[in-house]
């Protein structure tokens, strides 16, 4: 399963929850559906083949080496399907651009692939030795090496603390700082040796991995992106059409779960208010009152699915 040359017949990713997305996504057979996160297809081409060949798939993904595998995974295909690479922050105007208004049903399954992860060149994990990168789209500027070389100690502590929710994040930022006058810090296995000394010895792994995460939210701006796509994605839904989004840590998972929260109530005005003077109405019924975990059958076979939690709305 692993892959460290980064080509793309090796890409592998497992679909996370994929019965689950793709029953609760399938509202008409013949719909139009947008996949923001298409990576290699996995879901895309589960979700495809239980559409009419009269449907219309678009597929987004910001890599384009996940792109290139999902071509050739849903080649196939008879269906109109469209695929782009371009960040989910951009929906209107891909939408626009596709010349679809409204759409039937959207998926979006945040993180990583499991290709991403295991190409060491991608730099996004702290068990292979790596360019410190970390980009999703390798061609956009800012890598993981630029902001631990160059952010200033009070930058770096904010993201280990609030991207990594990461106690020790003033310490860390401090040992990143010093090192770096002697050395730059160019790999992802130079970065952990800076780390592990200050993690620790029993939740060494965990803790490198929040680290990890919180440099490549910053690199890859992950949450500024999904606050981007919430309101954009239930505008294009059609009446009765349905948004399915997959979370992997609890930062995106809040933010769905809180934006889906608020779209389904009719008044948002504080409780100390006796008469509604927010006018605010809903805009969608949540589909999972909680969030869906993966079955102790798929854990079995993908371990990655472990922190995976699905929530899902139908707009009104
Ligand atoms: C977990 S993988 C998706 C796997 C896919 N659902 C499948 O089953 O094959 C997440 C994908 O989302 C992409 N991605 C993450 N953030 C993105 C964004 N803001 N815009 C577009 N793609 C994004 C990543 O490049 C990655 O390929």
């Amino acid at each position: 399963m692993t892959s460290t040359t980064g080509s793309r017949s090796e890409f592998f990713h497992r679909p996370v929850l994929a019965d689950e997305a793709v029953n609760l996504l399938l509202t008409r057979p013949d719909g139009i559906y947008v996949d923001l996160t298409c990576g290699g297809g996995g879901h895309l081409r589960i979700l495809a083949e239980r559409l009419d060949p009269s449907a219309v798939v678009l597929g987004i993904d910001r890599d384009p080496e996940a792109l290139l595998a999902a071509r050739e995974n849903l080649k196939s295909l008879s269906l109109k399907m469209e695929l782009k690479n371009s960040t989910f922050g951009r929906l209107d105007e891909l939408l626009a651009m596709a010349g679809i208004k409204e759409v039937d049903g959207i998926l979006i399954d945040l993180g990583l692939s499991s290709y991403q992860i295991d190409t060491a060149s991608r730099g996004f994990s702290f068990m292979k030795d790596g360019p410190l990168d970390m980009r999703m789209d390798t061609r956009t500027s800012l890598t993981a090496a630029a902001v631990v070389n160059e952010y200033s100690e009070e930058r770096l502590t904010a993201i280990f603390r609030e991207y990594g929710e990461e106690k020790r994040a003033a310490r860390i930022a401090r040992a990143i700082r010093e090192a770096c006058t002697r050395q730059k810090i160019m790999t992802t296995l130079q970065l952990v040796a800076i780390l592990k000394p200050h993690l620790p010895p029993r939740d060494i792994n965990s803790s490198l991995a929040r680290l990890f995460q919180a440099l490549r939210i910053e690199v890859n701006r992950e949450l500024e992106e999904l606050e981007a796509v919430l309101p954009q994605m239930l505008r294009a839904l059609r009446s009765g059409g349905r948004a399915v989004i997959i979370s992997y840590h609890s930062l995106e998972d809040r933010r769905v779960k809180r934006y889906f929260a608020q779209e389904a109530r009719d008044c948002l005005c504080p409780p100390r208010i006796p008469v509604c003077v927010c006018g605010h109405k809903a805009t969608v019924r949540l589909l999972t009152k909680k969030a869906m975990k993966p079955s102790t059958e798929e854990l079995r076979v993908n371990r990655r699915a472990k922190s995976a939690r699905l929530r899902a709305v139908e707009k009104l």
